[in-house]
């Protein structure tokens, strides 16, 4: 790894997307479902190109990410949106091909314009299958979850306008959730599915993470091709990226309050909010636990909040102004999550090619902190 751009900078390999991209095609290959890239995951659409050589399309969830998706990807987009507006419907209905509506009330509103316009229609489901424990932010089936329709706000005059159900509640999972839920899906909602053109199960299926039960997945894809005679549809946002990508980072300085901390040019709050918002403590190359090696450091961020804390690690040895440390897996929700509080720089975009050159995408200056603020 290089150290010739300046930090901090997302770095992204081509050859870690590709390993991911092989692993999903295997998928639709064998099944003939169709895999789309969730964009609110990862939009660095300078690696749309290749992954559109793997995958079917995106999704997106609103006017933006369809319009890029349209724009840059090609092929499929589709677009879920927990509520439409009506200011951006008409806009919307030029980019995207295939719309999940959260209600039948947006149904009632949208849909015949939709499909008038030749566009497919979906309605997204509420399973009430809770399969995680822990993080109800991240479980839409969690007690008062507004996404999806329950099988009690099922409006059956709705049906007509529908070409597809959509469902999305998994995150992080294996296949053995999916069952669960597919079973759950069929107990529910059973009898709609016949009539249907399409089924999306959403996002969440950790598919390319080691150990990922791919032979469970394929027998749930076509169990429900050959029992509703549907195309079935993925949308995976993390298993598209997971440990494509690398924040690159140095340290500005070391100071002592009980503990070393290491001040770095990277922030929590700014350049991985997931870590303060999850929370969690994302893998650092060549470091390893609390005191598991001889030196312990606190990984803290420039800006003025007292909480811009990454985490505490050990090294084999002190950490000095001006050395290079390398966060892993920070592709995924990373970089469409980033901020300029503090007035803090974003980080720049970095891109390694697989024959192992490496090219600045992008770096970003004054101007992009201040054109957002008035
Ligand atoms: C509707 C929908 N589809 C797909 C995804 C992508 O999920 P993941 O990145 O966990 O695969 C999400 C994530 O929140 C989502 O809300």
């Amino acid at each position: 790894m290089t150290n010739d751009f300046r930090t901090p900078y997302f770095l992204v390999e081509e050859e870690l997307l590709v390993r991911n991209l092989k692993i999903l095609k295997s998928v639709s290959d064998v099944t003939g479902c169709k895999i789309l890239l969730a964009q609110k995951a990862f939009s660095m659409y300078a690696t749309y190109p290749l992954l559109a050589q793997y995958l079917d399309g995106t999704t997106a969830s609103g006017l933006h990410e369809a319009k890029l998706g349209a724009e840059e990807f090609g092929k499929e987009t589709h677009v879920f949106s927990p509520a439409y507006r009506e200011d951006e419907f008409e806009e919307l209905l030029q980019y995207a091909d295939h719309f999940s509506f959260n209600s039948p009330s947006q149904v009632k509103q949208f849909a015949q314009r939709a499909r008038e316009l030749g566009k497919s229609v979906g309605l997204r489901l509420n399973p009430e299958c809770s399969t995680q424990e822990g993080h109800d932010i991240y479980d839409p089936c969690a007690f008062g979850s507004r996404l999806g329709t329950t099988l009690a706000q099922f409006d059956e005059s709705i049906l007509p306008l529908l070409d597809g159900l959509h469902f999305h509640t998994l995150c992080e999972q294996d296949s053995d959730a999916l069952e669960v839920t597919v079973t759950a899906v069929e107990e529910r909602f059973g009898k709609y599915l016949h009539g249907m053109k399409w089924l999306n199960l959403g996002g969440g299926h950790h598919i390319t993470k080691a150990g990922y039960n791919l032979e469970r997945l394929i027998g749930i894809i076509q169990h429900l091709q050959k029992t509703y005679q549907l195309q079935v549809y993925l949308e995976p946002g993390e298993a598209v990226v997971l440990n494509a990508g690398f924040l690159v980072t140095k340290v500005l300085d070391v100071v002592h309050n009980g503990i070393d901390i290491a001040i770095l040019d990277t922030s929590a709050a700014c350049h991985m909010p997931d870590v303060l918002e999850m929370p969690y403590l994302p893998p650092l190359q060549k470091a390893g636990k609390v005191d598991e090696k001889a030196f312990t450091f606190r990984l803290a961020g420039p800006t003025c909040l007292t909480g811009d804390v990454i985490g505490d690690y050990s090294f084999d040895g002190p950490l000095k102004i001006g050395d290079t440390l390398v966060f892993e897996d920070m592709a995924l929700y990373t970089m469409v999550k980033t901020n300029t509080f503090n007035g803090m720089n974003l980080p720049s975009i970095v891109y390694r090619r697989q024959d192992k050159t490496q090219q600045l995408i992008r770096s970003f200056s004054y101007e992009d902190f201040k054109t957002r603020l008035s």
